[in-house]
């Protein structure tokens, strides 16, 4: 038997690093070896995630310190950043440093959106702070694992939950060359989507048994996923985008519409997306429309398209936890240590939750 691989997770009481114990705690090959927490360090891990009490019932948080330590004594760890943006990045320099001085090689994948851009500028015209670390940015490469075939970097950025859908949905279209580059983009999110602190907004009572949109044209991630197409099919699209918050805790939905620029009907776009992801084993493209329960809490992407000969309508879904961020990121790490993508993520949705 192959020796297990140590992993480290940042990002501690969190929703995604929580999501992220759950896939390690099924994974062949990867074997948790310390969570850090900023805020609870030595607290027992079962105290934040109740739900993971049968698999690590004696675990407790580490400090930054007693990572630091782990890092320098193991040749090759797993290190998966699920820390928010604006704090990721420095933390990662911080603890690459560390290896660096050991002479030890963590791979990194970073769940925040610190490393998602290709320079510190386009990172701080979107967030408004300094890019914490801009000297690792190009040690890091943002895309899905379907649209990259080979990383030419040590580290990964994963593109986000909303973006994976959108990507999933439009990279297609825009490397086929059958729309217009101006891609319409509405996308309906889960409230694990906001984490785990609840504010005004994006709190239970508030989004419960109602439906709305939020930063319409102006989201944070627009410009990320239209960096993120670039890189995967070659083309500068413009991506409206309107994300809506959604009456339910786990999920994405995404509807991308664009012009098309000869007319083409259903079952050619079918085709097409069939033939485009044939080889993505967590890439399923259906006749009908996807829905959100087909996927919820598992790595799988579901697809469809409509077409009338002059508008396509392509239609995602993902659970944003999991394909959208813990799920994707692990997806990443498989292929970084030669693993079969697939390892630990092949568990389908319970279809009712
Ligand atoms: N939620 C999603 O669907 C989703 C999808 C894709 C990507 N992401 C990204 O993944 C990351 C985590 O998202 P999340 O939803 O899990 O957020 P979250 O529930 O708010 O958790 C973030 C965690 O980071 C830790 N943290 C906070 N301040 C910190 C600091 N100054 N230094 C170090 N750690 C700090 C906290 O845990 P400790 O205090 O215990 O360390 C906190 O619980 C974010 O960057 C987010 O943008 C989220």
């Amino acid at each position: 038997m192959t020796p297990r691989i140590p992993t480290i997770v940042l990002g501690g009481t969190g929703y995604v690093a929580g999501e992220l114990l759950r896939l390690i705690a099924g994974h062949p090959q990867f074997e948790l070896a310390a969570i850090m927490s900023d805020s609870q360090p030595g607290e027992s891990l079962s105290k934040a995630f109740p739900h993971l009490a049968s698999v690590y019932a004696d675990t407790r948080f580490k400090s930054q310190s007693e990572v630091e330590k782990l890092l320098a004594e193991t040749p090759q760890p797993a290190l998966f950043s699920a820390a928010p943006h604006g704090v990721s990045a420095a933390l990662i320099d911080s603890l690459l440093g560390v290896a660096a001085k050991a002479g030890t090689r963590p791979r990194v994948v970073d769940i925040s959106a610190d490393f998602r851009y290709s320079s510190a500028q386009a990172y701080e015209a979107v967030y408004k702070h300094p890019h914490g670390a801009p000297k690792r940015i190009a040690e890091f490469t943002c895309a899905v694992p379907e649209h990259l075939k080979q990383l030419h970097t040590t580290h990964v950025a994963h593109p986000g939950c909303f973006a994976t859908a959108t990507l999933l949905a439009s990279v297609p279209l825009l490397s086929l060359g059958v729309t217009s580059p101006t891609l319409f983009v509405s996308g309906v999110t889960g409230s694990t989507g906001a984490g785990r602190k609840p504010i005004e907004g994006t709190h239970h009572p508030v989004r419960h048994s109602d439906l709305y949109s939020y930063n319409a044209l102006a989201h944070r991630h627009a410009p990320e996923i239209a960096a993120c197409a670039k890189v995967a099919s070659g083309v500068e699209a413009d991506f409206a985008f309107v994300p809506h918050s959604g009456p339910f805790a786990r999920g994405i939905h995404v509807t991308v519409q664009a012009a098309l620029k000869s007319a083409i009907d259903t079952a050619k776009i079918l085709g097409a997306l069939r033939e485009f992801y044939a080889n993505c084993p967590f890439i399923r493209v259906t006749d009908q429309a996807p829905r959100v329960k087909e996927v919820a809490t598992s790595n799988y992407a579901h697809l469809s398209a409509v077409a009338n000969g002059r508008t396509v309508a392509v239609m995602c879904v993902v659970d944003n936890l999991n394909k959208g961020a813990a799920g994707g990121a692990v997806q990443w790490m498989n292929r970084m240590f030669g693993l079969a993508e697939t390892a630990g993520l092949t568990a389908p949705a319970p279809g009712w939750t």
